[in-house]
This record gives structure tokens, C-alpha cells and sequence, in this order.
């Protein structure tokens, strides 16, 4: 994609696999020190290690996005290493134990409310206050088509993603006469180690069935997200503002 970060700082959560790391990898490419963060040390290791390979700039940082202080410690550490904070993706998610809401139990519903929505939140709270030191940056929160419309048996993960979208509006709304866009990414089927765990839990004909209904007919690439949030994080998309970006092949609009 042809848009410039020399001279910015991104940072990704989850950038160990799937979306994260090929985000990362898009915004080292684009010319962006990058920090990679992610619960598994040794993958954001190794794909860092590959980024300074190529004399890219890049930073592995060991962060469980559902504990503040580590949270707090990774933007800490993005700041004290480049200087200062531009575009975060806080990409990081996980999907619930498959179970209808009757049959769900409180432990999932913490976990997966824990990660992928109360982490989205405090990277926002930590990345917030150094792009407002700095009266500039742009935070893509990652929502999902699950942000948009129901699933059967994936409750906590669909509340989650929709309540990504409401923290993506309402920070948005408080950041942008100051220099600061908030927008939020959704996602549709994509190929990654996620929908590849999905298939091993025997959601194969689940995940068939939903790609049936994808009008352009195929899951989608993770480079094609990174590409979308590549586009909300730089100055080419200067007047989008607490926008939900639903990149799906078509399938919210059946
Ligand atoms: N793959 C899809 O079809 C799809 C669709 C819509 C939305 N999403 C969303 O996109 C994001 C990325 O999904 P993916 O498919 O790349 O997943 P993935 O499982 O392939 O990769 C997720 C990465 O996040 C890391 N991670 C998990 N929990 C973490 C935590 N608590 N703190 C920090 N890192 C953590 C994992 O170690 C992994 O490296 C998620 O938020 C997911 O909900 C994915």
C-alpha cells in the first residue's frame, strides 16, 4: 500500500500472528518503527527478530492486554524506545468456548470480555494520555463482523466486538478536537491461526455455511486488513472519525 509512516511509531497488540502481524509487518513496510506486542513472547520475538532482519525498526514486547500494569508497561516502553506513540491497532482477541448463552458459563464470559473488550479499553486509556502529551495520533480498535450482528453460541465474543465499537465512538468523540482519531476495524471471515482453531474445534461446517453467505465467495487475507487499518491509521483518511470499517466481502450487507 502506498502510504509513508517514516518517522511515525506504531503500535500493535496481538502481533504475534494473523491480523497483528501482518499489520506490523505492513506498517514496517511503510516505514514505521514498530512495537509488537503480544501474550506469546517467543512468536512477537521471532517476528521482530525477522523485521530487524530486513533493517526494519521493531520492538517485541511481552503484554497480556487484559492486565492494565502490563498495558501501562508496554506504551511506556514504546515511548521510552521511539520516542513517542502514533497509530495504535489494538488487534488483540479471542474467541469464547462455543456455548449458547443458556449453557455459557461466567469464567468465558470474563475471559473473553477481559481480552477483547476491557483490553481494547485500557489500551486506549494508556495510548490516550501520550497522543494527548503529544495533541496528535491514531488509535484502529479491532471490532469484528461480530461488532455488527449476532452469532448463535458466541455471545460474550459478539457483546465484546459490539462493545468495542461504543469505546471506539465515545473516545473518538472525546479526542477529536485535539488531534487524535479513534476508529474501529470489523473484520469479516479471514484466514489466520484463529479461524484455523475454529475449524480444529469442529466449526468446519459452521465456518462453511458462513462462507456461502460472502458474496465475493472466498475468506478474506489478513494483508487485506492490514491494509484497512494502514488506511484509518494515516492522514488519507484525515476526516474518519469514530467509524466502525467493515471489511468483509459483503457479507454484513446480504
Ligand atoms: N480471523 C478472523 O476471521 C477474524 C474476524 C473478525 C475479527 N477478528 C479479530 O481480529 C483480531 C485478531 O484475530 P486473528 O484471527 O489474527 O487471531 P489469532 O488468534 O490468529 O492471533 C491473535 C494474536 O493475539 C494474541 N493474543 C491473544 N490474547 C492476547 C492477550 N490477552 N494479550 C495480548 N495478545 C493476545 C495471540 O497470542 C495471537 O498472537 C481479534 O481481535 C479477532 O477477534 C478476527
Amino acid at each position: 500500500m502506498n502510504i509513508s509512516f517514516e518517522n511515525k511509531v506504531a503500535l500493535v497488540t496481538g502481533a504475534g500472528a494473523g491480523l497483528g502481524l501482518a499489520t506490523a509487518n505492513a506498517f514496517a513496510e511503510a516505514g514505521a518503527s514498530v512495537v509488537l506486542a503480544d501474550v506469546d513472547e517467543a512468536a512477537v520475538g521471532r517476528a521482530a527478530d525477522a523485521l530487524i532482519a530486513k533493517r526494519f525498526k521493531a520492538l517485541a514486547v511481552r503484554c497480556d492486554v487484559s492486565d492494565d500494569a502490563q498495558v501501562e508497561a508496554m506504551v511506556a516502553r514504546t515511548v521510552a524506545t521511539f520516542g513517542r506513540l502514533d497509530a495504535a491497532y489494538n488487534n488483540a482477541g479471542i474467541q469464547n468456548v462455543l456455548a449458547d448463552t443458556a449453557e455459557a458459563t461466567r469464567e468465558d464470559f470474563d475471559r473473553v470480555v477481559g481480552v477483547d473488550l476491557r483490553g481494547v479499553w485500557s489500551c486506549m486509556r494508556f495510548e490516550l494520555k501520550q497522543m494527548l502529551a503529544q495533541e496528535s495520533g491514531t488509535i484502529v480498535n479491532c471490532s469484528s463482523i461480530g461488532g455488527i450482528v449476532g452469532g448463535a453460541g458466541r455471545g460474550s465474543y459478539h457483546a465484546a466486538k459490539h462493545g468495542v465499537i461504543g469505546l471506539t465512538t465515545s473516545a473518538a468523540l472525546e479526542v477529536a478536537a485535539k488531534g487524535i482519531r479513534v476508529n474501529a476495524i470489523c473484520p469479516g471471515l479471514i484466514d489466520t491461526p484463529m479461524s484455523d482453531r475454529m475449524k480444529a474445534a469442529g466449526q468446519t461446517e459452521a465456518l462453511a455455511a458462513m462462507l456461502n453467505d460472502v458474496p465475493i465467495g472466498r475468506v478474506g487475507r489478513a494483508d487485506e486488513i492490514a491494509d484497512a487499518v494502514l488506511w484509518l491509521s494515516s492522514s488519507a483518511s484525515s476526516l474518519v472519525v469514530g467509524h466502525a470499517l467493515v471489511v468483509d466481502g459483503g457479507y454484513t450487507i446480504r
